[in-house]
């Protein structure tokens, strides 16, 4: 089944492959639009990934904690405007500390009366750590394997492999979060069949959630110099993995709005069914800068949810203020 959608894919055109997953994701998710608040709650990293712009060795980036009242409001907010699931992202932070995380995470939960879904996405971590920030209330997390092929992994990963990543993604599920992984497009060194393996790697693991974005290089980080690749082959990956896992979810990621003014659009018009609205207090979302050109740096947290409203109308999709969680 997987390899003969593969074998189509190589000689479909990007219309085509496109119309077929946006046929397919209509008819497993409808019109729907899911939504998902992301706070951005730290942008310190110990970690060193040569294509991020918050990486450790990065001097020039103003790091932050936000307060927990900060993220609180943020949720409060959110919450009040409807969004019933939370995304707390941060690089690898062992300042920030479990403890604190875990009241938050229990806090959310109870603020919401459980009506909402808490999502993380805080990095590799041990199972334990992993089975103790579900026990608090952690509904999801949300971990990318970047790439499938294990020598550029280890490479531009300052030397973390793709076995342990993997090892961490069948922890989380097998904890029992919902787990999401994903994948960037264009990366230095990547070719079309590691392309079509990251896309095999997410068949495999049959992951709830699925996010792909084109890599887009930053001025402060060793991969400045590297070429950034058109927006179409993140709508081929995109189109590709919809065929694949027709009931996943897969967002049409802020790094492909950030490439092109109509990224996120076309990105739904290829298979995605998911929009994730950054309601990171507006004077930190610039510091958590991965790569350069971020959009909704200038919208004031929860206001962006209206403009993606507008935005998604011509396309004949509305936003679903569902939790959006089962397969
Ligand atoms: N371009 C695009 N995406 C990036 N990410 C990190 N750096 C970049 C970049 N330069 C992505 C990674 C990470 C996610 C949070 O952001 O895939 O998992
Ligand atoms: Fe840290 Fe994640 Fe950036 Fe790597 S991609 S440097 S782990 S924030």
């Amino acid at each position: 089944m997987e390899k003969s959608i593969v074998e189509w894919y190589r000689s479909a055109g990007t219309r085509a492959l496109t119309l077929r997953a946006r046929d397919l994701c209509a008819a497993y998710h409808g019109r729907d639009i899911l939504l998902r608040g992301l706070i951005e709650f730290s942008n310190f990293c110990t970690r060193n990934c040569l294509y991020c712009g918050i990486r450790r060795n990065n001097q020039h980036v103003h790091r932050y904690r936000l307060s927990d009242y900060q993220i609180k409001a943020a949720v409060r907010r959110g919450f009040k405007r409807g969004l019933r699931t939370f995304v707390l992202q941060s690089g690898e932070d062992p300042g920030f500390g479990d403890e604190r995380l875990k009241a938050l995470i229990g806090w959310i939960k109870s603020y919401t009366r459980g009506r909402a879904a808490v999502t993380l996405s805080v990095g590799t971590l041990s199972k334990q750590r992993y089975a103790e920030l579900f026990k608090a209330g952690a509904d999801r997390y949300l971990i990318r394997f970047e790439t499938s092929d294990p020598q550029l992994h280890q490479y531009l990963r300052d030397g973390s492999t793709l076995e342990r990543r993997l090892a961490a993604i069948r922890d989380l599920q097998e904890i029992g979060y919902m787990t999401g992984t994903g994948y960037m497009v264009g990366l230095p060194g990547e070719t079309e069949e590691t392309r079509i393996e990251n896309a095999l790697l997410c068949y495999r693991l049959q992951a709830d959630m699925l996010g792909i974005g084109p890599f887009i290089p930053h001025l402060h980080t060793p991969l400045r110099d590297a070429p950034c690749e058109p927006l179409e082959l993140t709508l081929r990956a995109t189109a590709l993995v919809r065929l694949l896992l027709p009931k996943s979810h897969i967002p049409a990621t802020t790094a492909t709005g950030s490439l092109e003014p109509e990224g996120r659009e076309q990105a739904i018009m290829a298979g995605a069914n998911v929009l994730m609205p950054n309601i990171t207090p507006s004077n930190r979302k610039k510091d958590y800068l991965l790569y350069p050109g971020k959009i909704c740096l200038e919208e004031r947290g929860v206001q962006g949810i209206g403009e993606l409203a507008s935005r998604i109308m011509p396309l004949e999709r509305t936003l679903s203020f569902d939790i959006g969680g089962a397969l």
